[in-house]
This record gives structure tokens, C-alpha cells and sequence, in this order.
């Protein structure tokens, strides 16, 4: 009999802390993370090393064919078989993808890849579509919030260990900006599933967030951590 794989689906704004907690699920699932944010990261940071303009769509889409966004076992972003798992994170990518996130034929591309990536494991994605848009019909679907001023200090604290320059007031500058872009694109825009479980992790560590999935990934599936 064919095995019955499950999806876990987690949106939410940027820096709420969803792929900590969502790479932690996995962890605990033996389930395979799939992080969308790095894929429309990728493709930004792959338009400005080509000397192109993030914001203008020709541009960027001309970009396509010669890109691919794959994940190796260590969930490590590779772009054409690089690893740019930390150039992603660097503020010039953060300022400009959310441009290209609003790119209806670049979200097309990635989603096809990302549906792929789910069609034949279980997997915990997160992102900002994809309890409504990208997987639909995933057994679990959570929305993952904070407020501003936690996301942004997350996010700070974030980017002083990984040695990314940037102060508090320029972090939660771009949290709302990209709040603002993220939630009034045209195409697929951020807002909850109607069948998705809201979770404020506002006041809630790491592991007690990655508990509350867990308990309602058992919910709703039956289905326990392997470890
Ligand atoms: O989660 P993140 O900060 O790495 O996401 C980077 C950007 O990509 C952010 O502006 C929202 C966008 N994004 C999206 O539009 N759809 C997704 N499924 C994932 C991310």
C-alpha cells in the first residue's frame, strides 16, 4: 500500500520565528523542512549578482531558466549547486525580496518547484501562501504570528550572531515594510487559511512554540514526534 505522506503548512509574517520552529518540527517529525522564503531569496540575491534590477519584472523573469533552488540533507540553500545559505540573509537580499516575491511568474515557478518537493515525502513548509495557495490541502496548516517589536528584536539578535551589521530602528523598518509588501501584493498575498490554527509566539520560547505545532500536528493527524 502506498505510504500516506503529510503536509505541515506554517505562514506567517517575516521574523516571526517560523523557520526555527518549523526546522525544529521537521527535526522532531523525521519529516523533510522545506523553507519557500530562501527559494524567493535565492532567486533576489541570483538578480542583484547579475547586475539586475530586482524591481523590474523583465528583468528578474529573464533570470528563470538559468536558475536552480534546490535544498541539500543539511537544509542548505543551493543555487545552481552553491551554497548561498547565508549570502540569502544579508541585508541587501532582506531589503529587495519582497519585489520579487510580488512577481507573479517568479511565484509560479517556485511554487511548481515547491508543490514538487511535496508531492512525494512528508514535508513541514513554511512561507507566507502556503496553507491557502501552495499546498492547499495540507493536513495541518498554522499561522505564525508576533508583534513588530518582538520580530524585530528576534531578528536583530539574529543577524549580531551571524555578524550582519544592522541596527534595531533599520530591523523593524523592513518588518513592516515588508509586512506592508508581503500582505497587499495582488497575487497570493499573506493572510491566514480559514482552516489554519492562529499561534502567537509573541511570549513563547522556541521550544515552547515548537511543542504548540506539535501538539496540534497530533491533533489534527494522530501522528506523535519520531524523537
Ligand atoms: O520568510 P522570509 O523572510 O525568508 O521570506 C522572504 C520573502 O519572501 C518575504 O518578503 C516574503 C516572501 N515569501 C513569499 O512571498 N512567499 C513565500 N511562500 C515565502 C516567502
Amino acid at each position: 500500500m502506498e505510504e500516506k505522506h503529510i503536509s505541515v503548512a506554517i505562514d506567517g509574517p517575516a521574523a516571526a520565528g517560523k523557520s526555527t520552529v518549523a526546522r525544529r518540527v521537521a527535526e522532531r517529525l523525521s519529516f523533510t523542512y522545506i523553507d519557500t522564503g530562501a527559494m524567493y531569496r535565492a532567486v533576489t540575491l541570483a538578480c542583484i549578482r547579475a547586475g539586475l534590477d530586482p524591481k523590474d519584472e523583465g528583468q528578474a523573469v529573464s533570470l528563470l531558466p538559468s536558475i536552480q533552488i534546490e535544498f541539500d540533507e543539511a537544509g542548505r540553500t543551493l543555487l545552481n549547486g552553491e551554497d548561498v545559505s547565508e549570502q540569502i540573509r544579508q541585508p541587501l537580499v532582506s531589503g529587495n525580496v519582497s519585489y520579487i516575491a510580488a512577481m507573479k511568474p517568479i511565484r509560479l515557478a517556485l511554487v511548481e518547484m515547491q508543490r514538487k518537493m511535496a508531492d512525494s515525502r512528508s514535508v513541514v513548509m513554511d512561507g507566507r501562501d502556503i496553507g491557502t495557495y501552495v499546498l492547499p490541502n495540507a493536513e495541518v496548516k498554522v499561522f505564525q504570528i508576533a508583534s513588530v517589536e518582538t520580530r524585530a528584536i528576534r531578528r536583530y539578535e539574529e543577524n549580531l550572531q551571524k555578524g550582519i551589521p544592522t541596527s534595531l530602528e533599520e530591523v523593524a523598518a523592513d518588518v513592516r515594510k515588508r509586512d506592508y509588501i508581503d500582505s497587499h501584493r495582488e497575487f497570493a498575498p499573506l493572510k491566514p487559511a480559514p482552516d489554519s490554527v492562529l499561534l502567537d509566539t509573541s511570549f513563547l520560547s522556541i521550544e515552547d512554540s515548537v511543542e504548540a505545532v506539535l501538539r496540534i500536528v497530533h491533533e489534527k493527524t494522530g501522528v506523535s514526534p519520531s524523537c
